[in-house]
């Protein structure tokens, strides 16, 4: 169990990262031609606003951070192997439907997510707030490890799709976000495509 000097250096560790991120963001932005200009400050992006991120240079395994209303927001592209993985080992789960979790509704289904290889997820743990860490390797973190996130702090654990599993503090999935696509390289983080996207495409 992690002491509470290891809880704050866990989250000051985070803060850095999110530092550092929210100027990658811009980065994304810019990178992104074909989409009308944004370039919001950073007091209007701690507000809320929504957050536009390429993926387009996401590797698979590759685990991307953005920052969205001050929390990191995980992207990843999952391997094939990964996602057939979801649809098994169930029993392990603590909720495997996803129904006593925070997600938008159209992400509710074994991958938790719109499209099977794209995983967004809210990356803090769900029990005392902790950031958990990416950890796709089999084995990586015990015999059985079959790759998902580990929280050091009290050791919950979550699969690749951030479902928790049984056993552990953490009470419900890892969150995951609204968010939309824009077109196959372009994630918009705080909007659905319920949403009026008109304004964020040419
Ligand atoms: S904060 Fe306690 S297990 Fe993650």
């Amino acid at each position: 169990m992690m002491s509470e000097e290891n809880i704050n250096k866990e989250r000051r560790n985070f803060l850095a990262i999110a530092t550092a991120t929210a100027s990658g963001m811009c980065a994304a932005a810019a990178s992104v031609p074909f989409l009308k200009s944004w370039n919001p400050s950073a007091a209007t992006v701690a507000m809320g606003a929504p957050v536009l991120v390429d993926i387009g240079n996401l590797q698979v395994g590759e685990q991307k951070i953005v920052e969205w209303r001050r929390k990191p927001v995980w992207i990843i592209r999952r391997t094939q192997e990964e996602i057939e993985r979801l649809l098994t080992a169930n029993e392990f789960l603590r909720d495997p439907n996803s129904d006593k979790s925070d997600q938008p509704s159209y992400v509710k289904n074994s991958y938790r997510s719109i499209r099977p290889e794209i995983l967004v997820l809210i990356g803090i743990c769900t029990h005392l707030g902790c950031s958990p860490k990416y950890r796709p390797e089999l084995g990586s973190v015990n015999a059985t490890w079959q790759g998902g996130f580990f929280c050091p702090c009290h050791g919950s654990i979550f699969d690749m799709a951030g479902r928790v599993l049984k056993g552990v503090p953490a009470p419900t999935n890892l969150q995951v976000p609204p968010y939309a696509f824009l077109n196959d390289t372009t994630l918009l983080i705080g909007m659905t495509s319920e949403d009026d996207l008109s304004e964020w495409k040419t």
